[in-house]
């Protein structure tokens, strides 16, 4: 199965992805995740984007391309995927097809969570991410069990550095290059809108429903 998530930053593509990567069994590639863990880990990559992710713009087409490259590459993703946060920009798309396309595989469904844009701020700003599983939390939305620990793993949560109020316009503003992808992937009859303004559960529940039909 190869799944995209498409959506404004804060739609719920990590909160969906989680459960799917777990119900379903593909590996959850969110280059996002992979620009923070190079960041943390000091790799040169990790030095290339920093400014970037920190003020919230998009990292060059080339650098991004290259990362998913690779990543697509390796073992795990031979038997499928969920892509969250890739492609961004009409170029990486083009690549993506491309790239695809030399592997012979197709996307099966782009996933697109729809939410309007006054959500975002209080679901970004109260966003929490544990340090060591990388499981996602809400203050008021999806809280811990206990302040500051993770669930799961007992891990520590922090904020990111981009979910504060000056980061968050500029990822809105970025977010201006990602919009053509919505027509992109419904010309290619991919697209399926899912309404992300409910209940993290009964967002789940749409997507779960569509990648079983999928799946089947
Ligand atoms: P990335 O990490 O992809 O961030 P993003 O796109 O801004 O998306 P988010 O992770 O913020 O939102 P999400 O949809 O995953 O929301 P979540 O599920 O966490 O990218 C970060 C940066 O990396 C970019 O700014 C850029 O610099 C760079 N980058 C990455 N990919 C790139 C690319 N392809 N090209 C160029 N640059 C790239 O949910 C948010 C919060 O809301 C959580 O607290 C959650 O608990 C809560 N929540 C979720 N669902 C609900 C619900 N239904 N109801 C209530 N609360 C909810
Ligand atoms: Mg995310
Ligand atoms: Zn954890």
């Amino acid at each position: 199965m190869q799944v995209m998530l498409l959506g404004l930053p804060g739609a719920g593509k990590g909160t969906q992805a989680e459960r799917i990567t777990q119900t379903f069994g593909i590996p959850h590639i969110s280059t996002g995740d992979m620009f923070r863990a190079a960041i943390a880990a000091g790799t040169p990559l990790g030095l290339q984007v920093q400014s970037y992710l920190k003020s919230g713009r998009l990292v060059p087409d080339g650098v991004t391309i290259a990362v998913v490259r690779e990543r697509l590459l390796e073992p795990d993703a031979s038997r499928g995927f969920l892509l969250d946060g890739f492609p961004r920009t009409l170029p990486q798309a083009e690549a993506l097809d491309a790239l695809l396309n030399d592997l012979g595989k197709a996307l099966d469904v782009v996933l697109y969570i729809h939410v309007p844009q006054e959500v975002l701020l209080a679901r970004l700003t109260g966003r929490r991410v544990c340090k060591t599983c990388g499981a996602t939390y809400h203050v008021h939305f999806q809280p811990p069990a206990v302040e500051g620990v993770c669930d799961k793993c007992q891990g520590e949560l922090y904020q990111r550095p981009d979910d504060t109020e000056e980061a968050v316009s500029t990822r809105l503003e970025q977010y201006r290059q990602t919009e053509p992808l919505v027509r992109y992937y419904q010309e290619r009859n991919l697209l399926r809108q899912v309404d992300g303004q409910r209940t993290i559960e009964d967002v789940w529940a749409d997507v779960r429903g569509i990648l079983e039909k999928i799946q089947r």
